[in-house]
């Protein structure tokens, strides 16, 4: 059929398997786990904003800059960020991407995080240290969804780039990007074990 895809949104996964890997991801779920026992000031600030859960957003979202193991995460996913910029044909005119902010998500049971995206940045995207069978995955939302008017919704069957709606599910070590602008979330955690998650922002200013 003649139809092309114009303006068509571009999101990166990446699934980390080797040995070096599977290290680094033990050495960062025992400090996120060891980050949520110390961090009064994020225990604090979850109660409200992050119900049931706990963050580091308000506290500590610059582990890259404070642990040498989320320094370690920080080189390894400057490379793909590379990548996916290249794809996206940034020209970021002499500047590089680096990373602004990196927080720690861990959602027990029922725990969601609702609709957003993340201003002030360039590139975002989220890591998974831990994913217990049934975890959700990450929720895109099509960022065109407010100017759709009287377009009729689209079959259940849909392909997925045609889709208002698609979730990534989340595995473990796997990590996705995707330009800061699109809105996501995640949908309550149905497992009694919490799923743990690592998120960051990239800038090129
Ligand atoms: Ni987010």
């Amino acid at each position: 059929m003649p139809v092309r895809a114009l303006f068509a949104t571009q999101v990166y996964t990446a699934q980390w398997r080797d040995t070096a890997a599977r290290r680094l991801n033990l050495r960062l779920l025992r400090e996120c786990l060891q980050l949520q026992a110390d961090d009064k000031a994020g225990r604090d600030w979850s109660r409200r904003g992050y119900p049931g859960g706990y963050t580091s957003y308000n506290s500590l979202c610059r582990m890259q800059q404070l642990s040498p193991t989320f320094a370690a995460l920080e080189r390894r996913i400057d490379a793909h960020v590379r990548k996916f910029s290249a794809r996206l044909a940034f020209d970021l005119m002499g500047r590089a991407l680096t990373m602004t902010d990196c927080w720690v998500n861990i959602m027990p049971r029922g725990v969601v995080h609702s609709l957003h995206l993340h201003p002030h940045s360039t590139i975002s995207g989220t890591y998974y240290v831990q994913t217990p069978p049934g975890s959700p995955g990450i929720k895109l939302e099509d960022p065109r969804l407010d100017r759709y008017m009287a377009a009729p919704p689209r079959l259940l069957d849909a392909r997925p780039e045609l889709r208002s709606w698609v979730t990534l599910p989340a595995a473990v070590r796997q990590l996705v990007l995707f330009e800061s602008w699109l809105r996501h979330e995640v949908p309550p955690n149905p497992s009694s074990r919490e799923r743990i998650s690592i998120s960051f922002n990239y800038n090129w200013f």
